[in-house]
Parts: structure tokens; sequence; C-alpha cells
């Protein structure tokens, strides 16, 4: 889902409301992601980036400043980003991609991040960067000059933690809100003050923070300046299944318990990973697209801004599938175009793939893990 800045409080408000409203509206918000995204990986990456020509590694940038904010990463190292200068026409032109990386849940599993770059940039290395960064003008004709940050993720609970309290037993840091401002600021002197054209973006875990802070992102940025948000796989509706709900309800109060619970309360919650579908699985998968489907605006709403809705299932579109060889493709309309129309207020997409119950395998096989059922939308409205 795509959020304009200005409407981005009242669509965030309804969004909660929704998903605290009854069953039906619990389903409905189904941008749909599949949670099992650390341990899935794609069996032919490496096929993947033998055929792409486009990936080029950065390496990390780290943050000194900001320790003595207490902005650090889950070990208390400082945090990091990786940042790409834009060139030609773009060089005042920003896009600020959040990165994702699942959850630690408990604290035993936030120390075993503590010795991996997901909870420390001692161990950050370079970051291969494509899709959205793409420099290769054909392949991505709207962004490709553009300054291009990725924040690293190295706090465990999508940026958003704001605790004071270290325990000295774990020396565990739950600090990803004062990351993410230390890092704004430090992009702020690095030209984004001056941007005419950025994107907040955000994949997977970094989607939430990506809505979150939209509206002071906004705001730290000249008033003319055009400025927007994109939320890549990050909404994760309460779905309502016995045994998989109380897995991931489990998993989500131990980040709200361990550094969210004032932030965000407990409707981030989590989707089915629809792995192995049974028949009635198939069928709660059926009726939540329907409902969902049900749901959205229709084509002559006047508040409408666009709606793009697919059926294959895919994780991290902002990399793995910006270029047109790989981009989602509904009736000839590419994901990639109909946002930059969006962005650009060029034109506005109403499309629905109709032709698919289920969700669909991609083609490409670029799945880092599996989104069954997606749908995604790009809408403005305050409904
Ligand atoms: C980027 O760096 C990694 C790690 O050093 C390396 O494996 C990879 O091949 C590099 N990618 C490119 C496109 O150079
Ligand atoms: C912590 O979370 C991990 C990952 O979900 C789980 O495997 C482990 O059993 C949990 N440990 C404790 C002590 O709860
Ligand atoms: C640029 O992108 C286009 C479209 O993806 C691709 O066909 C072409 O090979 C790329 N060129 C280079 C030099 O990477
Ligand atoms: C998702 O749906 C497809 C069929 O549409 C199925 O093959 C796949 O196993 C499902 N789930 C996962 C996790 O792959
Ligand atoms: C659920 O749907 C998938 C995709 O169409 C199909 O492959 C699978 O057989 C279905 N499961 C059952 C039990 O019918």
């Amino acid at each position: 889902m795509l959020l304009e800045h200005s409407r981005n409080v009242d669509l965030f408000r309804h969004v909660w409301k929704m998903m605290m409203g009854s069953r039906s509206l619990q389903l409905l918000i189904l941008f749909v992601c599949s949670l099992t995204i650390t341990t899935i990986e794609c069996s032919e990456c490496s096929e993947v980036k033998k055929q792409n020509p486009n990936l080029y590694n950065i390496t990390r940038t780290i943050v000194h400043s900001a320790v003595s904010k207490g902005a650090v990463c889950l070990d208390g190292s400082p945090p990091a980003y990786y940042f790409d200068p834009g060139f030609g026409d773009g060089v005042d032109n920003w896009i600020v991609q959040i990165s994702g990386g699942a959850w630690c849940v408990n604290v035993t599993d936030c120390i075993g991040r503590t010795k991996t770059q997901l909870g420390s940039s001692k161990y950050m290395d370079k970051l291969e960067f494509q899709g959205i960064h793409t420099k290769n003008k054909s392949a991505n004709p709207d962004f490709y000059n553009w300054n291009k940050v990725i924040l690293a993720y190295c706090d465990g609970g999508s940026f958003v933690g704001d605790v004071e309290y270290v325990d000295p037993a774990t020396n565990l840091h739950f600090r990803g809100k004062r990351i993410f401002y230390a890092i704004l600021e430090e992009l702020l002197k690095k030209g984004l003050k001056n941007a005419k054209n950025a994107l907040l973006a955000g994949t997977s875990a970094g989607g939430y923070p990506a809505v979150l802070y939209c509206d002071s992102f906004r705001d730290s940025l000249p008033t003319a300046a055009r400025v927007k948000c994109l939320n890549d796989c990050g909404y994760f509706p309460h779905f309502k299944n016995p045994e998989l709900e109380r897995n991931w309800h489990d998993r989500f109060s131990g980040v709200a318990e361990l550094q969210i619970k004032y932030t965000i309360g407990d409707h981030m919650t989590p989707l089915v990973d629809a792995g192995k579908c049974s028949a009635s699985q198939n069928q709660s998968l059926q009726e939540m697209r329907s409902e969902f489907l049900n749901a959205l605006p229709k084509g002559d709403n006047p508040k409408l801004r666009g709606v793009f809705v697919d059926s294959v299932h895919h994780h991290n579109s902002l990399l793995k599938r910006w270029i047109p060889e790989i981009a989602i493709n509904v009736n000839g309309q590419l994901h990639t175009e109909a946002f930059a129309d969006w962005y650009f207020d060029r034109k506005y997409t109403y499309l629905i793939d109709e032709t698919n119950e289920l969700p669909l395998e991609n083609n490409a096989r670029l799945i880092w893990a599996v989104d069954n059922a997606t749908a995604r939308v790009i809408y403005n409205a305050t409904l």
C-alpha cells in the first residue's frame, strides 16, 4: 500500500480501526507477505545474480555520532546505512529504504542477533544494491539516478523500540526509533534537506516503520518537495488460523513485550504461512481475497488514487522485482510503472488481477519467502 504523507495519519487510523474491528474487517487489509522471512532462501538466487547485470555493492557508513544519543544496535554498536549518491538531474532526489529481516522475539533470540549484521554493525559488510536502486536507465527509468539509501536493520524490532533501560545481564538495546531519527538527521545534512523528490520506502519488517515515520519524514523536508511513502510487504493482518495464529501470536507478543509495547500495541498481527494449504485453508485464502476485493474502493470513488492488485506471491518487490523482466505484470501493466505513475501523479491505475482465485507461483521464482494471496494496492483516500 502506498501512502501519501498528508493522508497517512487518517489512513493509518482507518487501518487501525479495521484491524481492531470485526473479524471480516480484520481480514481486510490483505497486503500479504510470508513471515517465514528469515528462513526461506531462494534456491535460485545465485542463478538470478548471474543473470542480473544491475547489481552493485555499497559499503556501510557507520553513524558514530548516534551513540551519544543512545541510538544503537541490539549489541550497543553504532547504527549504519548504505549510501549511493545521485547523479545528473537526480542529485536532489532521494530514495530512503528501510530494510527488513523479521524480528527477534525473546532475549535468547535477540542475543543471537548480536552476533550477526541484524544486531550489530560490527558484522555489517557490503550490501548489494539492485531493483529500485538499479542505475541502468532503461531498467529503472524513474529512479536510476536518485540518491539511494538503505538503512541497516539492527534493532530487532522494526525500528520502533525506544527503551532507555539496558539490562546489564543481557546488554540488549531496544532503540530502533532512535536509530531511525539519528540516521535521518545525518541524511538531512548530507543533502536530503534540499530534496525535490523523496520516497521513504520499507520492505517487510521495514514496511511498518515506513508508514509510521512517513509524516515526520515529510515534515523534515521542504514543503515544495514531492514526498511519498511505500510499504512493500509490510502489513501483517490477523489471519484466523488456529494452529498458525498461535505461533504468530506468540512471536508478535514477544516483540511487543521486548520493545514495542507502548508504541504499536498488538495490532501488528501476522499472517498464516500458507505453505501446505489444505482445502479449508485454500477456502480461507479465497474468502480473504474476496473480502479484500469487496472492501476496495470502486473505480468511481473520487478520492481514489489508484489500485494495483495482483495474485502472484512474492516478497521484497523493491529489490527483487523492480526491473522490467521480473516486475509484476497484470494485463501488460507492470507494477513498477503503476508505482512511478502514482508517485509522479502522472496517472492513477485501477487494476485488479481477476483471473486467479489463488496465488500463483511466479515465473522467475525470485522468492525469498512466499506471500500467498498477495494484494498490492495503490490507494490514497481517506475512506
Ligand atoms: C558484493 O560483495 C559480496 C561479498 O564480498 C560478493 O560475494 C558479491 O559477489 C559482490 N557483488 C557484486 C555485484 O560485486
Ligand atoms: C525464542 O524464540 C525462538 C524463535 O522463535 C524460539 O525458537 C525459542 O524457543 C525461544 N526461546 C525461548 C527461551 O523462549
Ligand atoms: C539495462 O536494463 C535492460 C532492461 O532490464 C537490460 O536489457 C540491459 O541488459 C541492461 N543493460 C546493462 C548494461 O546492464
Ligand atoms: C502458496 O501457494 C502455492 C500455490 O498457489 C503453493 O504451491 C505453495 O506451496 C503455497 N505456499 C507456499 C509457502 O509456498
Ligand atoms: C489448494 O490450492 C492449491 C493451489 O491451487 C492446490 O495446489 C492445492 O491442491 C489445494 N489444496 C487442496 C487440499 O485442495
